[in-house]
């Protein structure tokens, strides 16, 4: 058996094949089907590869086979545990489908996601799934003109363009006005998110209904917008009430990040939460249950939302599109009432 080294990097499966004495056949099952070569043929080769550091080529695998066994998953924010946990729940679905995931984040920049998508389609990845910014419809269009499937994750995508798997957002600002309306509430502020997710304008649409439903005018709602869906962004908006002349009896935030920041600088400022001021988040990530006062939240099934997304895709792309309606699933929120919303009545 001739003891030549290949220069480490160049190594072909004709190298390994020449080394180890057999077919370029027996190598590749030895990679594909182990179970369909001998035991003592089968370590011969593998010792080889071993020795001679082959790696197997992606892109050669992926001409043969033609589709990748790469997921790309573009999401906001992974510095926000709503979307490491839908990762967390994506790359599940794809490890026991044979497939990994590739995390990207956009930070909520368009431009920054356009970059990515067109990369995706570059590099050929079997499918995308996406938590989109607003302006994402065009370009998610111009990538399943170029073969790539993808499925929006975390809002709901309407026309038969795509899957989407996504929470009822409006049900959720709903619940959680409701929730405050009922303690006796009448003076509320609602921190939102950027203007330009629908998640924001979604549960801010839910609040106001459960204003018209309790016959409360919508003026009681005072909205101080967030720049980002972020504990920085909630200390801010926090200052805004702390400063407020006629500071409103309870908060809803439209996710607990900005909930947090709010409550971190009440603390600071001596406003009890929530014998003062009642707090509302949204998503119930993990560290909601285990803030300074225990945060009420409306809960998301984050990491139901990213494997059920990554079912949808697989499903897709594994070669029988007809046999794949797309189709829209909505999970309904939940209430967890918490410490944070649990107080004196408003004027006690
Ligand atoms: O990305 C901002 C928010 O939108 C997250 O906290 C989660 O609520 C998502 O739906």
């Amino acid at each position: 058996m001739p003891g030549n080294r290949v220069r480490r990097g160049t190594v072909g499966i004709k190298d390994v094949a020449e080394q180890a004495g057999v077919s370029l056949g027996t190598v590749s099952n030895v990679l594909n089907r182990p179970d369909t070569v001998a035991e003592a043929t089968r370590r011969r080769v593998l010792a080889v590869i071993e020795r001679l550091g082959y790696v197997r080529s992606e892109t050669a695998r992926q001409l043969r086979a033609g589709r990748s066994r790469m997921l790309a998953l573009l999401v906001l924010d992974l510095a926000n545990p709503f979307f490491s946990e839908l990762a967390r729940g994506a790359q599940q679905a794809a490890r026991e489908a044979g497939l990994a995931v590739m995390v990207c984040t956009s930070a909520g920049d368009p431009a920054q996601e356009a970059r990515y998508l067109d990369m995706f389609a570059e590099q050929r990845v079997r499918g995308v799934l996406v938590t989109p910014t607003d302006a994402t419809r065009p370009h998610l269009r111009a990538l399943r003109s170029r073969g790539i499937s993808f499925v929006v994750a975390d809002r709901a995508w309407s026309g038969d363009e795509a899957c989407s798997v996504s929470v009822d957002d409006v049900e959720g600002g709903r619940l959680a006005v409701r929730h405050l309306l009922a303690a006796g509430h009448r003076r509320i502020a609602y921190v939102s998110g950027s203007p330009h997710l629908a998640q924001s304008r979604d549960r801010h649409r839910g609040a106001l209904d459960a204003l018209d439903e309790a016959r409360v005018a919508r003026e009681q709602l005072t909205v101080l917008e967030a720049r980002r869906f972020d504990v920085a962004s909630g200390r801010e908006a926090g200052a805004r009430l702390v400063a407020a002349a006629d500071r409103p009896t309870a908060v809803f935030c439209a996710n607990d990040l900005l909930a947090l920041g709010v409550l971190q600088t009440l603390f600071a400022a001596g406003v009890r939460v929530p014998d003062d001021i009642a707090l509302v988040g949204y998503d119930d990530i993990e560290f909601a249950a285990g803030a300074a006062v225990p945060l009420t939240s409306v809960r998301q099934p984050s990491f139901r939302i990213g494997r059920t997304a990554a079912e949808l895709l697989i499903e897709e792309t594994d070669g029988r599109p007809d046999a794949h309606p797309h189709r829209q699933i909505v999970f309904r929120p939940e209430l967890v009432v918490r410490t944070s919303s649990l107080g004196a009545r408003p004027g006690a």
